[in-house]
């Protein structure tokens, strides 16, 4: 807890042009599917973080041979994360080579896998490595250790997987059985890790695995499995519900690896769509921003919102949609953001409350209350930055109402709950540098570690713009 009053003065327009890391998701997705191909497979990239660094170290430990060139920043931070053996690249891309082995490849790693904040690596390794004839212990951070796993080891459990319980430090067990079997489940949340990992499972079952979600999730695994050689189906069920089916005969002995160009991160993109959105004067331009329609719920939510945003290029890259995108700053008004909008815009719930502080009347977020259980309750910690910078916002059950452009200039409050700065998540961390910064309190990053767990770049984008 602490006291601090500072003065605001007009912030710096954000202007340039700025490189972003590479989608943190597809990334994961990369190292873990090309794992189990057969051959070698190349992820080319420019940013990692932390997270993927987690995922690689792991599969390493399982007996894949990863080597490659990384840039200076990121051969220092691999380093950190106990990945060493890899050249430097002289520029800022980094090109991974993973030779995979196929499914049957894997050996026990005789020591815990430590996952460390990364929920989508635990997730999908549950799924992964559940099918495996050896046991692997799964360790994570003391955010991760909080965080719910029943919502993946209880389907996998009706496939026959084994886990020690629901929450890490969790040990996989083989499966009951020679094999795991197939599955029909209507997940209760839309999900893309528990989607993710029934899959995986279900790559090194017996019979067919159809999953359903109230919602399309980010369907990056069915986009590289399908690119890998499997056969996937999805599509819309009669009752409204999303399903997509592995069927038995879609399975293949080998999967084909593939030269993976990893887009920039939608999710990253966000700091800056808002920050160029709510900071007057302000233009970036961002190129190679991944456009997957299952990931920009937040893009549409803020052209619903106002703002002044200019799509070029459109391609597709490996499979995924891609575009350059320019923001310019614009007046911003309220919005009602429902359940089904939430799906589409899941980990920039809190970016959004940024903006929506800026945005002329009242902002009400519902149908979020997912955001709970994320690196930290993503609820409570974006309420906290709001109150923190003066912002008036009421925390409900399952959302945020927020009231725009009525908060108390900066230098007149007094703030006593600090608590928002040291959560240990790297997107409150990255929203409240935003919201200081918009408001004329110059950029202030903390938590600088736990933003190097998807953005290890972002406060060198902020100074390049300024
Ligand atoms: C992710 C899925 C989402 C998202 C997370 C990454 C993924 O989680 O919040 O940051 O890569 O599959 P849920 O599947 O729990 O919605």
């Amino acid at each position: 807890m602490g006291t601090d009053v500072r003065k605001a003065v007009a912030p710096t327009p954000l202007r340039g042009e700025i490189s972003l890391p590479g989608d943190k998701s597809i990334s994961h997705r990369a190292i873990l599917f090309s794992s189990f191909a057969r051959g070698k497979a190349r992820v080319l990239t420019s940013v990692l973080g932390r997270d993927n660094f987690a995922s690689l170290r792991i599969m390493r430990q399982l007996g894949t041979k990863a080597s490659g060139a990384l840039s200076q920043k990121m051969l220092s931070l691999a380093s950190e994360e106990g990945l060493d053996g890899f050249s430097l690249s002289g520029d800022d891309t980094c090109e991974i080579v993973i030779e995979g082995m196929g499914l049957q490849g894997f050996s026990s790693a005789g020591s815990a896998l430590d996952c460390g904040n990364s929920g989508t690596t635990a997730r999908l390794l549950c799924g992964l490595l559940s099918g495996q004839q050896f046991e692997s212990q799964l360790i994570g951070d003391h955010s991760l250790q909080s965080r719910p796993f029943k919502r993946v080891t209880e389907p996998l459990g009706h496939m026959g997987a084994r886990f020690s319980g629901d929450r890490l430090p969790l040990t996989i067990f083989g499966p009951e059985g020679a094999k795991l079997k197939g599955i029909a489940y209507d997940s209760p949340r839309a999900s893309a890790q528990v989607k993710s990992a029934l899959l995986l499972a279900g790559l090194q079952a017996d019979g067919d695995v159809r999953v359903s979600e109230s919602h399309c999730s980010r369907d990056h695994t069915e986009r590289m499995l399908s690119a890998m050689g499997c056969h996937l189906e999805s599509g819309l069920r009669a009752d409204g519900r999303w399903e997509v089916l592995l069927p038995d005969s879609g399975k293949r002995d080998h999967y084909d690896a593939l030269d993976i160009v990893v887009p920039s991160d939608f999710s990253a993109a966000a700091f800056f769509l808002v920050a160029g959105s709510i900071v007057p004067g302000s233009e970036i331009m961002m190129r190679n921003v991944g456009f997957n329609k299952t990931r920009i719920g937040l893009f549409s939510i803020l052209e619903g919102m106002g703002a002044s945003f200019t799509c070029e290029n459109a391609r597709s890259v490996g499979g995924e949609e891609v575009v350059d995108i320019l923001v310019r700053s614009a007046s911003l008004r309220g919005v009602s953001v429902s359940a089904e909008d939430v799906v589409l815009a899941i980990d920039e719930i809190p970016i959004l409350a940024i903006a929506a502080a800026f945005a002329e009347g009242e902002t009400l977020i519902s149908g979020a209350s997912e955001l709970r259980v994320k690196e930290s309750d993503r609820l409570t910690m974006t309420a906290n930055i709001l109150q923190y910078f003066g912002v008036p916002v009421e925390e409900l059950p399952d959302g945020l109402r927020i009231q725009g452009q009525s908060f108390e200039a900066p230098g007149t409050i007094e703030r006593v709950d600090d608590s928002w700065k040291s959560t240990g998540d790297h997107r409150i961390a990255m929203s409240g540098a935003v919201l200081g910064f918009a408001q004329g309190l110059g950029f202030e990053l903390h938590d600088k570690e736990a933003v190097e767990t998807s953005f290890p770049t972002f406060a060198d984008c902020f100074q390049l713009l300024t």
